[in-house]
C-alpha cells in the first residue's frame, strides 16, 4: 500500500512563536514582539529553539534602513525580512528527514547569514549551513558573542591582510565587536597588536592582550609613520588616505564599511605595488566557509585563547533598548539578546 504523501511543509501547522518584528525601516521604536508562525523543518533542515542572539551594527542599518545600499539590500520601501538577527544559540528541537549531522538535543550555536530571522524563538538551518555544535563551556549568551564580531574579523586579518607572526597590527575601533575579536585573533596569529579605543575601554584592550593602546580622544594613530604592517578599521572612522603614512612600506588598511571610494582605492591598490586597501564582505561568506570560521573560533575559545566580551543583556522584550545602545556607536564587545527566559 502506498503511503500518503506528507502535506506540503508550508502549509503544516506547526503553531506559533514569539519574533522580533519591524514591518517598516525606523527606529528602535518600531520594534514589536509578535506571535508568528513557528516554522516547520523540511528534508535536510534541523529546527532550533534559540535562547540567544546579537545586535549588531549592521542590524541596526537594516532596521532603520539607513543608505541606498541598505535599501537596496534589504528593500527599497520596506524589510524583505521582517525578522532580523543573524547569531543563534539552542538546542535542535525537530530535524528534517535525510538530516545526519545532528539529533534532537544537540546543543548548536551559528549564524542565519543572509536569511536572518535569529530574533525569535525558533529558527531553522540546513545541517550543512553555518552551525557548530556549541562551544563547550560556553553558555548559550556567550556563544552568540564569541561568533559576533569574530566571524567578521577572522576572514579579514587571516585571509585579507594574511597576518603573520611577529607582524604588527593596530586595531582601531578595539573595544566594539569587531575589535575586541580582532585583538583576541591578532594576538592568536603571532602580531604585535595596538589597540585603539576611547579612555574607558583602554584597560579591556590591555586586559585581551593589546601590547600598546592609544586613546583616541588624546592621539592621532595616523600620526605614528610607517609604524604598521596592518591596519584593521573596524569602525571606519579613519581613511585609507589617512592611515597609509602609518602603514609600512606594502602594508595593508582594512576596512568593514563599504564605499565608492574604498572600493576605487582596493582596485587600484591591487594593480600597482606599494600599500594596499582592502574591504571584504564577511556577511556574503558560503555556508561551508562559515562552518570552517565558526569551527576555528570554537576550538580557540574552548581552549581558553578566545574569549567573549559581552558589554550587556537584554531579554528579547527589551530588544529595543539594545538597538538604542547599539546605535550610540559605543557599545562595548556584543549586545546579546537572550530569548525564552530560558536559563543558560
Ligand atoms: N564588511 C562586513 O562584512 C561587515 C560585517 C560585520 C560588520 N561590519 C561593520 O563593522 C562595523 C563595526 O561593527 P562592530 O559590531 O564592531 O561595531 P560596534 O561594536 O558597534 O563598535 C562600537 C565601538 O566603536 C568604537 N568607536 C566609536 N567611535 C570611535 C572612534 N572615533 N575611534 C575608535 N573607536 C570608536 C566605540 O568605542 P568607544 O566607546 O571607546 O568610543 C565602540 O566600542 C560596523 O559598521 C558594521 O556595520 C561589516
Amino acid at each position: 500500500m502506498n503511503t500518503p504523501a506528507p502535506a506540503h511543509p508550508d502549509l503544516r501547522d506547526n503553531g506559533t512563536m514569539k519574533a522580533l518584528v519591524a514591518r517598516r525601516y525606523g527606529g528602535p521604536d518600531i520594534l514589536a514582539i509578535e506571535e508568528v508562525a513557528k516554522p516547520v523543518p523540511r528534508a535536510g533542515e534541523l529546527l532550533i529553539r534559540n535562547r540567544a542572539s546579537v545586535v549588531t551594527a549592521a542590524l541596526c542599518h537594516a532596521r532603520a534602513g539607513r543608505g541606498l545600499s541598505t535599501r537596496l539590500y534589504f528593500g527599497l520601501r520596506k524589510p524583505k525580512w521582517p525578522v532580523l538577527g543573524t547569531n543563534f544559540s539552542g538546542v535542535v528541537e525537530a530535524v528534517g528527514g535525510t538530516v545526519t549531522r545532528f539529533q534532537v538535543g544537540d546543543h548548536v550555536a551559528g549564524t542565519t547569514a543572509t536569511n536572518f530571522g535569529a530574533f525569535a524563538e525558533y529558527l531553522l538551518v540546513t545541517e550543512d549551513g553555518a552551525v557548530v555544535p556549541r562551544p563547550a563551556g560556553l553558555s548559550d549568551s556567550q556563544a552568540v558573542a564569541v561568533f559576533d564580531g569574530a566571524v567578521t574579523a577572522l576572514p579579514y586579518l587571516r585571509d585579507s591582510a594574511r597576518l603573520q607572526t611577529g607582524q604588527s597590527v593596530l586595531v582601531n575601533g578595539a573595544s566594539g565587536a569587531v575589535g575586541t575579536a580582532a585583538i583576541q585573533l591578532a594576538k592568536n596569529f603571532g602580531a604585535t597588536v595596538t589597540a585603539v579605543c576611547s579612555t574607558a575601554n583602554l584597560e579591556r584592550a590591555k586586559l585581551l592582550g593589546a601590547d600598546a593602546v592609544i586613546d583616541y580622544t588624546a592621539h592621532d594613530f595616523t600620526r605614528n609613520l610607517d609604524t604598521y604592517d596592518v591596519i584593521f578599521d573596524t569602525v571606519a572612522t579613519s581613511s585609507f588616505s589617512r592611515s597609509r603614512r602609518a602603514l609600512k612600506r606594502g602594508g595593508s588598511y582594512l576596512t568593514t564599511t563599504p564605499s565608492p571610494m574604498i572600493l576605487a582605492q582596493m582596485a587600484y591598490t591591487s594593480l600597482i605595488g606599494g600599500k594596499k586597501a582592502a574591504i571584504a564582505f564577511t556577511g556574503l561568506a558560503k555556508p561551508a566557509e562559515l562552518v570552517r570560521t565558526l569551527a576555528f573560533i570554537a576550538e580557540l575559545a574552548e581552549a581558553g585563547r578566545f574569549v567573549p566580551v559581552i558589554g550587556a543583556t537584554y531579554p528579547i522584550e527589551e530588544a529595543a533598548d539594545a538597538h538604542r545602545l547599539v546605535d550610540t556607536g559605543h557599545k562595548t564587545g556584543s549586545a546579546v539578546i537572550t530569548i525564552g527566559g530560558i536559563p543558560d
